[in-house]
């Protein structure tokens, strides 16, 4: 018989239905929310909202880690309905890739085609100041770990799903644009996900620098891979915060992450609601908003 995984339907539609019958506010089409590390002031710019702790959401895993606010917040973002998961599980809370991206999962069968993915991230491109946000233009999944091992949920989307465009190009030129208008550095680049808890020795930064990596983090990509799984077009931002960078190494502690965090995400709230703000003109534009990724 195949072994029962966490990658099972039912129980994420069942996770997906409880949510819908406590926050009556979900409709096809809301946009989904992944809030990282100290990003609080983002969900202070979610109006009209019902709030769910994760304790009260069957199947889904609790976050164990300081900054991780564990509840999700349904509202308006940018006059948007928002789903937001304010914190996420990581791998080295022993969670396996699977089950810390049910939050993706989930979000997907309560009917969320956008994802907005953040974190929290060290800049390993020298040029890149700490404070900054990025919108992550590809990434590198050196975690060790996929979303997708185990026995293929078909309904989800396919056994070897291309991955040749994860980051939705056209979220990515909208998130450039209203940066630009509201006078926000917004860098680009590429992501690597590690699996932590430590941070990099000065010899693994060179080389994850090598590899074509601009920032560094122990969230995000494997969810990317979920999300482009079932087909959902993604838009990635890392909070730059800390330099990353082996030949002048500083100490970086998870405090400082923190700190950090919460200072740049008043920035991030501001450059998500315009994004979310601006969603509909982008999808009236021409171009239908899952043309990019047709799996769904
Ligand atoms: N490395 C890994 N993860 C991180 C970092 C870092 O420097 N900063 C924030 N998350």
């Amino acid at each position: 018989m195949m072994k029962k995984t966490v990658n099972d339907l039912d129980a994420v539609r069942h996770s997906a239905r409880f949510i819908r019958e406590k926050v009556c506010n979900v409709q096809a089409g809301t946009l989904g929310l992944v809030l990282g590390s100290g990003l609080g002031a983002v969900r202070e710019r979610i109006t009209a909202h019902v709030d769910l702790p994760y304790a009260e959401i069957p199947g889904l895993p609790q976050s164990t880690v300081e900054g991780h606010g564990g509840f999700l917040r349904a509202g308006l973002l940018g006059g948007q309905p928002v789903v937001a998961l304010c914190g996420r599980v990581h791998l080295y809370e022993g969670y396996t890739a699977a089950e810390a991206c049910l939050n993706v999962r989930i979000l997907a069968e309560l009917g969320v085609r956008t994802l907005m993915l953040t974190n929290a991230a060290g800049a390993l491109n020298p040029l890149f100041s700490a404070g900054t946000l990025m919108c992550i233009t590809d990434h590198i999944n050196f975690s060790g770990q996929s979303p997708l091992t185990g026995p293929n949920c078909d309904a989800w989307g396919p056994r070897f799903p291309d991955l040749s465009q994860v980051w939705c190009p056209r979220l990515l030129a909208l998130a450039a644009s209203q940066a630009r208008r509201l006078g926000l550095v917004l860098e680009r680049g590429v992501y690597i996900q590690v699996a932590g808890p430590n941070l990099e020795t000065p010899a693994e930064t060179r080389a994850y620098r090598r590899l074509g990596a601009d920032a560094i983090g122990m969230s995000t990509a494997i969810e990317a891979i979920a999300a482009a799984h079932m087909g959902l077009r993604v838009l990635g931002i890392s909070c730059l915060t800390n330099k990353n960078l082996p030949d002048c190494m500083a100490r970086t502690s998870h405090q400082e992450v923190l700190e950090m965090a919460g200072k740049a995400s008043a920035d991030m709230a501001l450059l998500l609601e315009a994004v979310a703000g601006a969603l509909p003109g982008l999808d009236s534009a021409g171009v239908d908003s899952a043309g990019l990724n047709p799996a769904r």
